[in-house]
Protein backbone atom coordinates (compact mmCIF):
# COMPACT_ATOMS: atom_id res chain seq x y z
CA UNK A 1 0.00 0.00 0.00
CA UNK A 2 1.14 3.33 -0.67
CA UNK A 3 1.08 5.90 2.18
CA UNK A 4 -0.50 9.49 1.40
CA UNK A 5 3.31 11.01 1.18
CA UNK A 6 4.73 8.16 -1.25
CA UNK A 7 4.12 9.58 -4.69
CA UNK A 8 6.51 12.45 -3.66
CA UNK A 9 9.25 11.63 -1.50
CA UNK A 10 9.22 14.20 0.44
CA UNK A 11 8.22 14.42 4.27
CA UNK A 12 7.97 17.65 6.38
CA UNK A 13 7.24 17.05 9.86
CA UNK A 14 6.29 19.54 12.63
CA UNK A 15 6.06 19.64 16.25
CA UNK A 16 3.52 22.00 18.09
CA UNK A 17 5.64 25.10 18.76
CA UNK A 18 5.94 24.78 22.82
CA UNK A 19 5.09 27.75 24.81
CA UNK A 20 7.73 29.36 26.77
CA UNK A 21 5.58 30.65 29.66
CA UNK A 22 7.39 27.60 31.34
CA UNK A 23 9.50 24.59 31.41
CA UNK A 24 9.40 21.38 29.05
CA UNK A 25 7.76 18.26 30.87
CA UNK A 26 7.05 14.69 29.54
CA UNK A 27 3.94 15.88 27.29
CA UNK A 28 6.39 18.12 25.13
CA UNK A 29 8.95 15.26 25.00
CA UNK A 30 5.90 12.87 23.92
CA UNK A 31 4.86 15.36 20.91
CA UNK A 32 8.49 15.78 19.91
CA UNK A 33 9.68 11.91 20.74
CA UNK A 34 6.71 10.87 18.07
CA UNK A 35 8.31 13.20 15.67
CA UNK A 36 11.52 11.86 15.80
CA UNK A 37 10.47 8.39 15.49
CA UNK A 38 8.82 9.34 12.65
CA UNK A 39 11.16 11.52 10.60
CA UNK A 40 13.60 8.76 11.54
CA UNK A 41 11.23 5.99 9.63
CA UNK A 42 10.44 8.15 6.73
CA UNK A 43 14.49 9.43 6.25
CA UNK A 44 15.13 5.33 6.46
CA UNK A 45 12.25 4.63 4.12
CA UNK A 46 14.37 6.86 1.60
CA UNK A 47 12.34 10.48 1.85
CA UNK A 48 13.89 13.78 1.81
CA UNK A 49 12.51 15.01 5.33
CA UNK A 50 12.37 18.03 6.81
CA UNK A 51 11.61 18.13 10.75
CA UNK A 52 10.83 21.24 12.66
CA UNK A 53 10.41 22.27 16.11
CA UNK A 54 10.53 25.39 18.25
CA UNK A 55 9.03 27.80 20.35
CA UNK A 56 5.92 29.81 20.43
CA UNK A 57 7.04 33.33 22.14
CA UNK A 58 4.08 35.73 21.68
CA UNK A 59 0.54 36.48 23.48
CA UNK A 60 -0.81 37.15 26.46
CA UNK A 61 0.43 33.80 28.72
CA UNK A 62 3.65 34.64 28.33
CA UNK A 63 3.87 38.54 28.40
CA UNK A 64 2.21 37.59 32.08
CA UNK A 65 4.52 35.24 32.87
CA UNK A 66 7.51 37.64 32.08
CA UNK A 67 5.70 40.53 34.18
CA UNK A 68 5.37 37.92 37.02
CA UNK A 69 9.15 36.96 37.05
CA UNK A 70 10.08 40.75 36.83
CA UNK A 71 11.43 40.23 33.57
CA UNK A 72 11.08 41.54 30.11
CA UNK A 73 9.59 39.14 27.59
CA UNK A 74 12.18 39.08 25.37
CA UNK A 75 14.13 37.88 28.38
CA UNK A 76 11.88 35.05 29.49
CA UNK A 77 11.68 33.94 25.73
CA UNK A 78 15.43 33.82 24.89
CA UNK A 79 16.05 32.07 28.73
CA UNK A 80 13.08 29.60 28.26
CA UNK A 81 13.06 28.49 24.60
CA UNK A 82 17.04 27.94 25.52
CA UNK A 83 15.30 24.88 27.60
CA UNK A 84 13.08 23.56 25.17
CA UNK A 85 16.21 23.56 22.63
CA UNK A 86 18.15 21.95 25.36
CA UNK A 87 15.54 19.22 25.29
CA UNK A 88 15.49 18.27 21.59
CA UNK A 89 19.61 17.15 22.67
CA UNK A 90 18.67 15.19 25.56
CA UNK A 91 15.69 13.07 23.84
CA UNK A 92 17.75 12.58 21.05
CA UNK A 93 15.56 14.41 18.33
CA UNK A 94 17.26 14.70 14.79
CA UNK A 95 15.52 17.96 13.59
CA UNK A 96 17.02 20.02 10.77
CA UNK A 97 15.66 23.64 12.17
CA UNK A 98 14.17 25.11 15.46
CA UNK A 99 12.27 27.98 14.91
CA UNK A 100 11.34 30.82 17.44
CA UNK A 101 7.82 33.28 16.87
CA UNK A 102 10.17 36.58 18.18
CA UNK A 103 12.79 35.41 14.95
CA UNK A 104 12.67 38.02 11.73
CA UNK A 105 12.38 35.37 9.17
CA UNK A 106 8.89 34.71 11.53
CA UNK A 107 7.80 38.52 11.33
CA UNK A 108 8.37 38.65 7.81
CA UNK A 109 5.96 35.42 6.79
CA UNK A 110 3.13 36.30 9.29
CA UNK A 111 3.14 40.05 8.18
CA UNK A 112 3.14 38.40 4.21
CA UNK A 113 0.16 35.97 5.04
CA UNK A 114 -1.75 38.71 6.55
CA UNK A 115 -1.51 40.68 3.46
CA UNK A 116 -2.88 37.90 1.35
CA UNK A 117 -5.37 37.49 3.41
CA UNK A 118 -6.46 40.93 3.33
CA UNK A 119 -5.83 41.20 -0.27
CA UNK A 120 -8.28 38.18 -0.48
CA UNK A 121 -10.68 40.16 1.31
CA UNK A 122 -10.81 37.96 4.01
CA UNK A 123 -10.01 40.10 6.73
CA UNK A 124 -12.21 43.57 8.12
CA UNK A 125 -12.29 45.59 11.23
CA UNK A 126 -15.02 45.14 13.84
CA UNK A 127 -16.22 45.84 17.14
CA UNK A 128 -15.78 42.67 19.54
CA UNK A 129 -17.02 41.73 22.78
CA UNK A 130 -16.55 38.34 23.44
CA UNK A 131 -15.02 35.64 26.17
CA UNK A 132 -11.42 34.72 26.01
CA UNK A 133 -9.39 32.31 27.82
CA UNK A 134 -5.25 33.46 28.53
CA UNK A 135 -4.33 29.99 29.51
CA UNK A 136 -5.66 28.68 26.30
CA UNK A 137 -4.89 31.90 24.06
CA UNK A 138 -8.56 31.07 22.76
CA UNK A 139 -11.87 32.92 22.17
CA UNK A 140 -14.91 30.93 23.06
CA UNK A 141 -18.74 31.37 22.40
CA UNK A 142 -21.25 32.27 25.09
CA UNK A 143 -22.85 28.89 24.68
CA UNK A 144 -19.84 26.79 25.41
CA UNK A 145 -18.90 28.51 28.69
CA UNK A 146 -20.36 27.25 31.91
CA UNK A 147 -19.46 27.80 35.47
CA UNK A 148 -16.74 25.60 37.66
CA UNK A 149 -16.86 24.47 41.29
CA UNK A 150 -15.87 27.53 42.29
CA UNK A 151 -18.70 29.45 40.27
CA UNK A 152 -15.92 30.84 37.81
CA UNK A 153 -17.19 31.44 34.73
CA UNK A 154 -14.79 28.38 32.36
CA UNK A 155 -14.68 28.01 28.86
CA UNK A 156 -14.56 23.73 27.44
CA UNK A 157 -11.03 22.88 28.67
CA UNK A 158 -12.09 24.17 32.30
CA UNK A 159 -9.70 27.21 31.72
CA UNK A 160 -11.12 30.97 33.19
CA UNK A 161 -12.98 33.11 30.85
CA UNK A 162 -12.76 36.98 30.84
CA UNK A 163 -14.58 39.39 28.80
CA UNK A 164 -12.91 41.82 26.27
CA UNK A 165 -14.11 44.17 24.14
CA UNK A 166 -11.51 45.46 21.27
CA UNK A 167 -12.00 46.69 17.53
CA UNK A 168 -10.39 43.79 16.00
CA UNK A 169 -9.92 42.73 12.71
CA UNK A 170 -11.56 39.39 12.06
CA UNK A 171 -10.76 36.60 9.94
CA UNK A 172 -14.07 35.63 7.99
CA UNK A 173 -13.98 31.89 9.21
CA UNK A 174 -17.44 31.79 8.66
CA UNK A 175 -17.05 31.79 4.82
CA UNK A 176 -15.07 28.54 4.87
CA UNK A 177 -17.06 25.77 6.59
CA UNK A 178 -18.42 24.55 2.86
CA UNK A 179 -14.90 24.63 1.41
CA UNK A 180 -13.81 22.73 4.61
CA UNK A 181 -16.37 20.50 4.65
CA UNK A 182 -15.29 19.71 1.08
CA UNK A 183 -12.01 19.12 1.98
CA UNK A 184 -12.34 17.00 4.73
CA UNK A 185 -14.99 14.94 2.35
CA UNK A 186 -12.02 14.79 -0.23
CA UNK A 187 -9.13 13.88 2.20
CA UNK A 188 -10.48 11.50 4.96
CA UNK A 189 -6.44 10.71 6.03
CA UNK A 190 -5.99 14.46 6.62
CA UNK A 191 -6.78 14.39 10.35
CA UNK A 192 -5.78 11.41 12.77
CA UNK A 193 -6.80 9.28 14.56
CA UNK A 194 -10.34 8.97 13.07
CA UNK A 195 -12.51 10.12 16.12
CA UNK A 196 -10.71 13.14 16.01
CA UNK A 197 -11.50 13.65 12.59
CA UNK A 198 -15.47 13.25 13.19
CA UNK A 199 -15.05 15.78 16.01
CA UNK A 200 -13.22 18.42 13.84
CA UNK A 201 -16.39 17.20 10.97
CA UNK A 202 -18.80 17.75 13.39
CA UNK A 203 -17.66 21.12 14.87
CA UNK A 204 -17.59 22.91 11.59
CA UNK A 205 -21.18 21.02 10.55
CA UNK A 206 -22.05 23.27 13.31
CA UNK A 207 -21.31 26.44 11.85
CA UNK A 208 -18.40 28.76 12.05
CA UNK A 209 -18.59 32.56 13.55
CA UNK A 210 -15.65 34.66 11.96
CA UNK A 211 -12.31 34.66 13.81
CA UNK A 212 -10.52 37.64 16.06
CA UNK A 213 -7.37 37.45 14.84
CA UNK A 214 -6.00 40.82 16.17
CA UNK A 215 -5.50 42.15 19.91
CA UNK A 216 -4.79 45.64 20.99
CA UNK A 217 -4.87 45.57 25.33
CA UNK A 218 -1.30 44.56 24.92
CA UNK A 219 1.76 45.02 22.82
CA UNK A 220 4.04 41.30 22.95
CA UNK A 221 2.98 40.27 19.42
CA UNK A 222 3.77 40.70 15.24
CA UNK A 223 2.55 43.83 14.52
CA UNK A 224 -0.25 43.48 12.27
CA UNK A 225 0.92 45.46 8.83
CA UNK A 226 -0.54 48.94 7.91
CA UNK A 227 -0.75 50.47 4.62
CA UNK A 228 2.82 52.83 6.08
CA UNK A 229 4.42 50.24 7.89
CA UNK A 230 3.20 48.63 11.48
CA UNK A 231 0.18 49.49 12.53
CA UNK A 232 1.21 51.13 16.07
CA UNK A 233 -2.15 49.78 17.35
CA UNK A 234 -2.54 46.22 16.73
CA UNK A 235 -0.63 42.95 16.85
CA UNK A 236 -1.86 39.54 15.86
CA UNK A 237 -3.72 37.15 17.97
CA UNK A 238 -0.79 34.60 18.30
CA UNK A 239 -2.36 31.82 16.95
CA UNK A 240 -2.30 33.09 13.58
CA UNK A 241 1.15 34.01 14.61
CA UNK A 242 2.02 30.08 15.72
CA UNK A 243 0.56 28.54 12.69
CA UNK A 244 2.37 30.04 10.39
CA UNK A 245 5.37 28.99 11.98
CA UNK A 246 5.12 25.82 9.92
CA UNK A 247 5.49 28.70 6.82
CA UNK A 248 8.26 30.58 8.40
CA UNK A 249 10.48 27.72 8.84
CA UNK A 250 10.10 26.65 5.06
CA UNK A 251 10.92 30.49 3.59
CA UNK A 252 7.75 31.50 2.93
CA UNK A 253 7.00 33.48 1.21
CA UNK A 254 9.48 32.94 -0.62
CA UNK A 255 7.40 30.58 -2.85
CA UNK A 256 10.62 28.67 -4.31
CA UNK A 257 13.50 26.58 -2.53
CA UNK A 258 12.39 24.66 0.63
CA UNK A 259 8.73 25.78 0.44
CA UNK A 260 8.74 24.47 -3.05
CA UNK A 261 10.05 21.49 -1.89
CA UNK A 262 7.95 20.36 1.12
CA UNK A 263 4.79 22.34 1.36
CA UNK A 264 2.17 20.74 1.10
CA UNK A 265 3.40 17.61 1.84
CA UNK A 266 4.06 18.20 6.08
CA UNK A 267 2.26 15.99 8.64
CA UNK A 268 1.35 18.04 12.07
CA UNK A 269 1.75 16.45 15.12
CA UNK A 270 -0.12 17.84 18.05
CA UNK A 271 -1.91 17.41 21.17
CA UNK A 272 -5.88 16.66 21.56
CA UNK A 273 -6.09 19.96 23.06
CA UNK A 274 -5.25 22.25 19.96
CA UNK A 275 -6.57 20.05 16.92
CA UNK A 276 -9.41 22.84 16.37
CA UNK A 277 -6.52 24.98 15.42
CA UNK A 278 -4.75 22.92 13.63
CA UNK A 279 -7.68 21.09 11.52
CA UNK A 280 -10.11 24.22 10.93
CA UNK A 281 -8.41 27.69 11.46
CA UNK A 282 -5.55 26.78 9.93
CA UNK A 283 -6.35 25.03 6.99
CA UNK A 284 -8.86 28.11 6.05
CA UNK A 285 -6.34 30.58 6.56
CA UNK A 286 -4.06 29.13 3.57
CA UNK A 287 -7.05 28.27 1.99
CA UNK A 288 -8.36 31.83 2.08
CA UNK A 289 -4.25 33.09 0.45
CA UNK A 290 -4.80 30.38 -1.94
CA UNK A 291 -2.02 27.93 -0.53
CA UNK A 292 -2.56 24.48 -0.12
CA UNK A 293 -3.79 22.88 3.06
CA UNK A 294 -1.52 20.32 5.25
CA UNK A 295 -1.29 16.44 4.35
CA UNK A 296 -2.65 15.34 7.79
CA UNK A 297 -2.50 16.43 10.74
CA UNK A 298 -2.35 13.80 13.90
CA UNK A 299 -3.90 14.30 17.64
CA UNK A 300 -2.11 12.38 20.35
CA UNK A 301 -3.77 11.55 23.87
CA UNK A 302 -2.87 13.29 27.35
CA UNK A 303 -0.61 11.66 29.95
CA UNK A 304 -1.61 11.66 33.62
CA UNK A 305 1.46 10.79 36.21
CA UNK A 306 1.05 7.63 38.67
CA UNK A 307 -2.93 8.15 37.71
CA UNK A 308 -3.49 11.89 38.56
CA UNK A 309 -3.74 14.83 36.09
CA UNK A 310 -0.21 16.44 35.88
CA UNK A 311 -0.52 19.64 37.42
CA UNK A 312 2.04 22.56 38.89
CA UNK A 313 -0.67 22.30 41.63
CA UNK A 314 0.21 18.96 43.23
CA UNK A 315 3.53 18.89 42.28
CA UNK A 316 3.66 16.03 39.93
CA UNK A 317 4.76 17.34 36.51
CA UNK A 318 7.58 14.86 34.87
CA UNK A 319 10.88 16.44 34.29
CA UNK A 320 12.02 14.31 30.93
CA UNK A 321 16.21 15.17 31.57
CA UNK A 322 15.00 13.22 35.26
CA UNK A 323 13.67 10.38 33.12
CA UNK A 324 16.07 9.84 30.90
CA UNK A 325 18.66 10.43 32.87
CA UNK A 326 17.30 7.69 35.66
CA UNK A 327 16.20 5.12 32.88
CA UNK A 328 18.27 6.19 29.92
CA UNK A 329 17.24 7.54 26.55
CA UNK A 330 16.36 4.53 24.72
CA UNK A 331 14.11 3.39 27.49
CA UNK A 332 12.04 6.55 27.70
CA UNK A 333 11.81 6.75 24.10
CA UNK A 334 10.50 3.10 23.91
CA UNK A 335 8.12 2.73 26.66
CA UNK A 336 6.27 6.38 25.49
CA UNK A 337 5.95 4.77 22.00
CA UNK A 338 4.73 1.29 23.03
CA UNK A 339 2.92 1.88 26.06
CA UNK A 340 -0.15 3.09 24.68
CA UNK A 341 -1.63 3.28 21.33
CA UNK A 342 -0.65 6.76 20.20
CA UNK A 343 -4.07 8.89 19.96
CA UNK A 344 -5.50 7.61 23.22
CA UNK A 345 -4.46 8.89 26.64
CA UNK A 346 -2.26 6.80 29.04
CA UNK A 347 -0.97 7.03 31.82
CA UNK A 348 2.91 7.41 33.26
CA UNK A 349 3.51 4.76 36.00
CA UNK A 350 7.02 4.35 36.51
CA UNK A 351 6.44 0.50 37.47
CA UNK A 352 5.43 0.29 33.67
CA UNK A 353 8.76 1.90 32.84
CA UNK A 354 10.46 -0.57 34.73
CA UNK A 355 8.17 -3.51 33.34
CA UNK A 356 9.06 -2.73 29.65
CA UNK A 357 12.92 -2.23 29.88
CA UNK A 358 13.19 -5.17 31.85
CA UNK A 359 10.67 -7.66 30.17
CA UNK A 360 10.58 -6.53 26.79
CA UNK A 361 14.21 -4.73 26.11
CA UNK A 362 16.33 -6.58 28.42
CA UNK A 363 14.37 -10.09 27.88
CA UNK A 364 13.24 -10.34 24.88
CA UNK A 365 15.33 -7.80 21.92
CA UNK A 366 18.58 -7.57 24.31
CA UNK A 367 18.62 -11.22 24.90
CA UNK A 368 18.17 -12.19 21.68
CA UNK A 369 21.47 -10.52 20.68
CA UNK A 370 23.43 -11.26 23.58
CA UNK A 371 22.49 -14.91 23.27
CA UNK A 372 23.75 -15.17 19.52
CA UNK A 373 26.66 -12.64 20.12
CA UNK A 374 27.88 -13.54 23.25
CA UNK A 375 28.32 -17.64 22.14
CA UNK A 376 30.16 -16.31 18.40
CA UNK A 377 32.06 -14.43 20.91
CA UNK A 378 32.78 -17.54 23.29
CA UNK A 379 32.75 -20.12 21.10
CA UNK A 380 33.74 -19.43 17.64
CA UNK A 381 36.70 -16.77 18.05
CA UNK A 382 34.31 -13.95 17.65
CA UNK A 383 33.63 -14.79 14.18
CA UNK A 384 30.41 -14.85 12.44
CA UNK A 385 30.29 -18.15 10.66
CA UNK A 386 29.36 -19.10 7.13
CA UNK A 387 26.07 -20.71 6.91
CA UNK A 388 25.54 -24.05 5.43
CA UNK A 389 22.22 -24.84 3.29
CA UNK A 390 19.09 -23.54 5.04
CA UNK A 391 16.23 -25.43 6.50
CA UNK A 392 12.57 -24.55 6.32
CA UNK A 393 13.18 -22.94 9.65
CA UNK A 394 15.89 -21.28 9.06
CA UNK A 395 14.34 -20.04 5.40
CA UNK A 396 10.67 -19.15 7.90
CA UNK A 397 12.47 -16.99 10.04
CA UNK A 398 14.82 -15.14 7.63
CA UNK A 399 11.89 -14.00 5.78
CA UNK A 400 9.46 -12.99 8.33
CA UNK A 401 12.59 -10.66 9.34
CA UNK A 402 12.61 -9.34 5.99
CA UNK A 403 8.95 -9.38 5.33
CA UNK A 404 7.50 -7.25 8.63
CA UNK A 405 8.65 -4.05 6.75
CA UNK A 406 5.24 -4.17 5.00
CA UNK A 407 2.70 -4.26 8.10
CA UNK A 408 5.20 -1.90 10.09
CA UNK A 409 5.13 0.97 7.14
CA UNK A 410 1.40 0.92 7.20
CA UNK A 411 1.24 0.97 10.57
CA UNK A 412 3.65 4.08 10.56
CA UNK A 413 1.51 5.27 7.59
CA UNK A 414 -1.14 5.58 10.44
CA UNK A 415 0.90 6.78 12.97
CA UNK A 416 0.56 2.96 14.70
CA UNK A 417 3.13 3.13 16.86
CA UNK A 418 2.53 0.70 18.84
CA UNK A 419 1.62 -1.32 16.12
CA UNK A 420 4.56 -1.15 14.38
CA UNK A 421 6.64 -2.29 17.10
CA UNK A 422 3.92 -5.32 18.04
CA UNK A 423 4.92 -6.24 14.00
CA UNK A 424 8.45 -5.91 15.21
CA UNK A 425 8.06 -8.24 18.65
CA UNK A 426 6.49 -11.03 16.55
CA UNK A 427 9.75 -11.09 14.73
CA UNK A 428 11.62 -11.26 18.14
CA UNK A 429 9.48 -13.52 19.76
CA UNK A 430 9.81 -15.93 16.66
CA UNK A 431 13.78 -15.34 16.97
CA UNK A 432 13.60 -16.67 20.66
CA UNK A 433 11.24 -19.11 19.85
CA UNK A 434 13.64 -20.46 17.09
CA UNK A 435 17.12 -19.98 19.15
CA UNK A 436 15.31 -22.22 21.68
CA UNK A 437 14.16 -25.15 19.42
CA UNK A 438 17.27 -25.20 17.53
CA UNK A 439 19.81 -25.06 20.79
CA UNK A 440 23.01 -23.89 19.04
CA UNK A 441 24.82 -24.72 22.56
CA UNK A 442 23.72 -28.54 22.24
CA UNK A 443 24.89 -28.64 18.66
CA UNK A 444 28.23 -27.27 19.49
CA UNK A 445 29.46 -31.04 19.94
CA UNK A 446 26.79 -32.93 17.65
CA UNK A 447 26.66 -30.88 14.59
CA UNK A 448 28.76 -27.43 14.53
CA UNK A 449 28.05 -27.27 10.97
CA UNK A 450 24.41 -27.02 11.94
CA UNK A 451 25.57 -24.95 15.00
CA UNK A 452 27.19 -22.43 12.95
CA UNK A 453 24.08 -21.83 9.95
CA UNK A 454 21.64 -21.35 13.22
CA UNK A 455 24.33 -18.94 14.94
CA UNK A 456 24.39 -17.27 11.01
CA UNK A 457 20.42 -16.90 10.95
CA UNK A 458 20.31 -15.28 14.58
CA UNK A 459 22.95 -12.59 13.34
CA UNK A 460 21.10 -11.78 10.27
CA UNK A 461 17.91 -12.13 12.21
CA UNK A 462 19.11 -9.19 14.58
CA UNK A 463 20.63 -7.40 11.89
CA UNK A 464 17.21 -6.22 10.57
CA UNK A 465 15.86 -6.23 14.07
CA UNK A 466 18.53 -3.56 14.63
CA UNK A 467 17.66 -1.94 11.13
CA UNK A 468 13.83 -1.92 11.99
CA UNK A 469 14.40 -0.35 15.92
CA UNK A 470 16.52 2.20 14.42
CA UNK A 471 13.61 4.93 14.67
CA UNK A 472 12.60 4.14 18.17
CA UNK A 473 15.78 3.42 20.38
CA UNK A 474 18.67 5.23 17.80
CA UNK A 475 21.68 4.76 20.04
CA UNK A 476 20.97 0.89 20.96
CA UNK A 477 20.07 -0.08 17.91
CA UNK A 478 23.12 1.33 15.89
CA UNK A 479 25.23 -0.28 18.59
CA UNK A 480 23.19 -3.61 17.94
CA UNK A 481 24.48 -3.08 14.20
CA UNK A 482 27.96 -2.13 15.30
CA UNK A 483 28.72 -5.37 16.87
CA UNK A 484 27.48 -7.08 13.78
CA UNK A 485 29.85 -5.31 11.69
CA UNK A 486 27.27 -3.80 9.35
CA UNK A 487 28.98 -0.55 7.68
CA UNK A 488 27.01 2.36 8.55
CA UNK A 489 26.16 3.36 5.29
CA UNK A 490 23.92 -0.55 4.84
CA UNK A 491 21.26 0.97 7.49
CA UNK A 492 18.64 1.82 5.59
CA UNK A 493 15.43 -0.26 4.91
CA UNK A 494 16.99 -0.94 1.36
CA UNK A 495 19.04 -2.75 3.18
CA UNK A 496 16.76 -5.35 4.39
CA UNK A 497 16.43 -8.66 2.87
CA UNK A 498 18.89 -11.27 1.69
CA UNK A 499 20.78 -9.74 -0.87
CA UNK A 500 22.26 -7.56 1.82
CA UNK A 501 23.24 -10.05 4.12
CA UNK A 502 25.83 -10.46 6.80
CA UNK A 503 29.64 -11.14 5.51
CA UNK A 504 31.31 -14.07 7.29
CA UNK A 505 33.97 -13.17 9.74
CA UNK A 506 35.43 -11.29 12.47
CA UNK A 507 33.12 -9.25 14.58
CA UNK A 508 33.60 -6.73 17.12
CA UNK A 509 33.37 -8.17 20.92
CA UNK A 510 29.78 -7.98 22.18
CA UNK A 511 28.67 -5.99 24.72
CA UNK A 512 24.95 -6.37 26.73
CA UNK A 513 22.99 -3.47 24.54
CA UNK A 514 19.94 -3.61 26.62
CA UNK A 515 20.43 -3.64 30.72
CA UNK A 516 18.17 -4.99 32.95
CA UNK A 517 16.40 -1.72 35.12
CA UNK A 518 17.48 -1.97 38.96
CA UNK A 519 16.45 0.14 41.22
CA UNK A 520 18.94 2.38 43.20
CA UNK A 521 19.42 0.70 46.50
CA UNK A 522 19.17 -2.55 44.86
CA UNK A 523 21.78 -1.80 42.27
CA UNK A 524 24.70 -3.51 44.31
CA UNK A 525 23.24 -5.78 46.86
CA UNK A 526 26.20 -8.41 47.25
CA UNK A 527 25.29 -12.25 47.04
CA UNK A 528 25.64 -14.10 50.04
CA UNK A 529 28.91 -16.24 49.27
CA UNK A 530 27.52 -20.10 48.52
CA UNK A 531 27.40 -21.71 51.64
CA UNK A 532 27.12 -18.64 53.76
CA UNK A 533 24.62 -18.53 56.71
N1 LIG B 1 1.93 26.93 21.64
C1 LIG B 1 0.87 26.02 21.42
C2 LIG B 1 1.06 25.26 20.13
C3 LIG B 1 1.19 26.10 18.89
S1 LIG B 1 1.46 25.14 17.47
C4 LIG B 1 1.31 26.19 16.19
C5 LIG B 1 0.80 25.02 22.59
N2 LIG B 1 1.89 24.90 23.32
S2 LIG B 1 2.03 24.00 24.63
O1 LIG B 1 3.38 24.16 25.06
O2 LIG B 1 1.02 24.36 25.57
O3 LIG B 1 1.71 22.53 24.26
C6 LIG B 1 2.46 21.85 23.32
C7 LIG B 1 2.03 20.42 23.18
O4 LIG B 1 2.24 19.70 24.38
C8 LIG B 1 0.56 20.25 22.82
O5 LIG B 1 0.48 19.44 21.65
C9 LIG B 1 -0.03 19.54 24.01
O6 LIG B 1 -1.03 18.65 23.64
C10 LIG B 1 1.18 18.79 24.55
N3 LIG B 1 0.98 18.42 25.96
C11 LIG B 1 0.87 19.23 27.03
N4 LIG B 1 0.61 18.46 28.14
C12 LIG B 1 0.52 17.17 27.80
C13 LIG B 1 0.33 15.95 28.50
N5 LIG B 1 0.10 15.89 29.80
N6 LIG B 1 0.39 14.79 27.78
C14 LIG B 1 0.67 14.79 26.43
N7 LIG B 1 0.86 15.92 25.76
C15 LIG B 1 0.71 17.13 26.38
O7 LIG B 1 -0.23 24.40 22.77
Amino acid sequence: MLGPFAVSKTFYITTPIYYVNDKPHIGHAYTTIACDVMARFKRLDGFDVKFLSGTDEHGQKVAKAAKDQGISPQELCDRNSKNFRDLLGVIGASNDDFIRTTEERHKVACQALWKQLEANGFIELKKYAGWYAVRDEAFYDEGELTKNADGVLVGPTGAPVERVEEENYFFKLSAFQDRLLKFYDTNPDFIGPKSRFNEVYSFVKGGLNDLSISRTTFSWGVPVPGPKGDDPKHIMYVWIDALTNYMSALGYPNTSGDYAKYWPNVMHMVGKDIIRFHCVYWPAFLMAANLAPPQRVFAHGWWTVEGQKMSKSLGNVVDPNDMVAKYGLDQIRYFLMREIPFGNDGDFAEAAIAGRINGELANELGNLAQRGLGFIAKNLGGELPSPGAFTAEDTELLKAAADIIGPVREAMDKQGFDKALDAIWSVVRAANVYVDRQAPWALKKTDPARMNTVLYVMAETVRHLGILMQPFVPTSANKMLDQLGVPAGERTFAHLGYAHALKPGPLPAPTPVFPRYVPAGEAQAPKPPKGAK
